[in-house]
């Protein structure tokens, strides 16, 4: 029998029902489709920072490199560990060390979902560069304390690193509904942006079947909420990516249900599997954590491993519990029973 060696790191607060959930779901549709899933559970989290120093030990990386895939829950806990050392201590590292370059995030209502806004048919693919740009972590603090102070803090945009997350997005737009949206604002930041622009234009030549659009990122968040149906795959930076994101999650009802895939496309590494949302340490011990957006990133898993029936077995499964109104409203189920729903329709 097929067997993948899957990597958990729950995390922090709500991270760790979630990818519970998640995990109990796979287990049951890889058992349904005849494979099997070998998990091994990492407790790297602030926890794991307090008691050691760390967010993970120093050969983290290496551990993780021998699995098929990585399934994580949340990371950070702000009022223990500053954000900026936890998500650069266990996140933020993995993405770059493994070169998952393409953060894939889809966008659109679960049936049974009512979203904030009138527009019900949308289906958008945001794919965030995932290695460089505004998170490159270059830059450095001089004078710290006095009236000189200064802050800079660089975005790096490489020919590679550029061209490799367009291509993706064209790729995508290929297989979907043949529409790119590249996201950039090139009409203020003369010298990255210009750059991104002049690589979708070059590289658009390779695709006479997408049809291309640049939109400046403030043009896109309105467009997102004003006319998010005109939109199929929209590619942007690392930063301008994160915040569209939580924008997609937003109109898509919420970030319970705001799936994501930090892919390598190339394979030489693990890709990581994580809900957008983050830990929630207000709402960690109530129970009532929306385990959909780790459960949908779970079928994404699933999709990446090879296994695209039960991807689309647990897909079907989630959409069946939302039809029935479980799981769809904020703290109306708790994360047990909208669990519990996505595993009986599984049966
Ligand atoms: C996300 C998160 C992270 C990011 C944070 C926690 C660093 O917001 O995955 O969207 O900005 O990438
Ligand atoms: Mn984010």
């Amino acid at each position: 029998m097929k067997s993948y060696k899957i990597a958990l790191i729950p995390g922090d607060g709500i991270g760790v029902p979630v990818t519970e959930a998640a995990w109990e779901v796979l287990g049951k549709a890889a058992r349904g489709a005849g494979f099997s899933l070998e998990g091994t559970t990492f407790p790297w989290s602030c926890d794991f920072y307090e008691r050691t120093g760390k967010m993970m030990p120093a050969d983290g990386i290496e551990t993780l490199r021998s699995f098929d895939a990585i399934l994580l829950g949340a990371v950070g806990w702000p009022a223990r560990v500053p954000d900026a050392v936890s998500l650069h201590g266990l996140l933020l590292p993995i993405r770059k060390a493994f070169v998952q370059y393409a953060n894939i995030r889809p966008h659109r209502l679960l049936p049974g979902v009512e979203g904030p806004l009138r527009a019900g048919a949308f289906d958008i693919l945001c794919i965030r560069e995932n290695t460089e740009g505004e998170y490159s972590g270059a830059g450095g603090r001089v004078h710290n304390g006095t009236d000189d102070e200064v802050a800079v803090e660089t975005s790096i945009f490489t020919r590679k690193g550029v061209e490799r997350i367009l291509r993706f997005g064209f790729e995508e737009a290929r297989r979907r509904r043949g529409k790119l949206a590249s996201v950039t604002k090139s009409n203020a930041q003369k010298h990255s942006m210009v750059f991104w622009d002049e690589v979708t234009t070059r590289l658009a030549a390779d695709y006479p079947d997408v049809t291309v659009t640049n939109y400046h990122i403030d043009a896109m968040a309105a467009r997102m909420v004003m006319a998010p149906e005109s939109l199929d795959v929209v590619v942007a930076s690392n930063l301008f990516g994160d915040i569209l994101t939580d924008l997609g999650a937003a109109i898509q009802g919420g970030l319970g249900f705001a799936a994501s895939a930090n892919i390598n496309p190339d394979r030489t590494a693990p890709s990581m599997f994580e809900p957008v949302h983050g830990s929630a340490p207000d709402i960690a011990h109530l129970g009532i954590a929306n385990p959909i957006a780790a459960i949908w990133s779970g079928a994404m898993m699933l999709e990446h491993l090879g296994e695209p029936s039960a991807a689309a077995a647990v897909m079907a499964a989630i959409e069946a519990a939302t039809a029935r109104g479980i799981g769809t409203e904020p703290g109306k189920h708790r994360t047990t029973e909208i669990t519990a729903a996505v595993l009986a329709a599984l049966a």
